[in-house]
């Protein structure tokens, strides 16, 4: 059985939430979110704890795990403190917003020796596999120019939201 703490209950929040009650041997204990809302679901829903803040989340002696699903620009607070409190952590993708913040992150648990990971799902898929191993073999010849298309519209995102703004999440390098 794992305990899990969670930085962050919006959309993949709620996801991973929900993920781990169906499974047979996790649980979540506690949760933090600027937005008593979204606590508030997590705790009727779970039965988590409500935590003022990510430290003391990641402090929670019943926590063996820090899931950071914050937006991406606040990632590095919540692996901060899961850092702080000597916990597993789990990232969601991308590390972070900036350079500097993925830098600063990867001192953090270079030699961390907890485990740290970072939600790349994608890389699982089946058919992400399956086009690696299509390059590998050389199938495909050399790629010169690739755009990848993602039509996804699970998660929907609304006027205003951190998501489209360029400053706290996107770029190139890091999605
Ligand atoms: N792995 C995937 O396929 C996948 C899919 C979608 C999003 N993501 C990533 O998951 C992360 C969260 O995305 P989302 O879609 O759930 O965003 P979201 O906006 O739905 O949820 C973010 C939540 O974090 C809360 N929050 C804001 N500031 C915070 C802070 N400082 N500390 C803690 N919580 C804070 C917000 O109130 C909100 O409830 C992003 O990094 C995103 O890139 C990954």
């Amino acid at each position: 059985m794992a305990n899990f703490g969670i930085i962050g209950c919006g959309r993949m929040g709620k996801n991973h939430a929900k993920g781990i009650s169906t499974g047979t041997d996790g649980k979540v204990v506690a949760v933090y979110d600027p937005n008593p809302d979204a606590t508030a679901f997590m705790h009727e829903t779970y039965g988590a704890e409500v935590m003022p803040n990510a430290e003391a989340l990641a402090a929670h002696p019943k926590v063996d795990c820090v899931i950071v699903t914050s937006p991406t620009y606040c990632h590095l607070e919540g692996v901060k403190a899961a850092v702080g409190a000597h916990k597993h952590i789990f990232c969601e993708k991308p590390v972070d917003r900036t350079w500097e913040a993925a830098l600063e992150t990867e001192s953090l648990v270079k030699d961390y020796d907890k485990i740290f990971t970072i939600g790349f799902v994608r890389r699982y898929l089946p058919k992400t596999r399956r086009l690696k191993a299509l390059l590998d073999e050389g199938f495909l010849g050399r790629i010169r120019f690739c755009n990848v298309d993602l039509p996804l519209g699970i998660f929907k995102r609304l006027y205003g939201d951190w998501f489209a703004d360029f400053d706290k999440s996107g770029g190139v390098c890091y999605n």
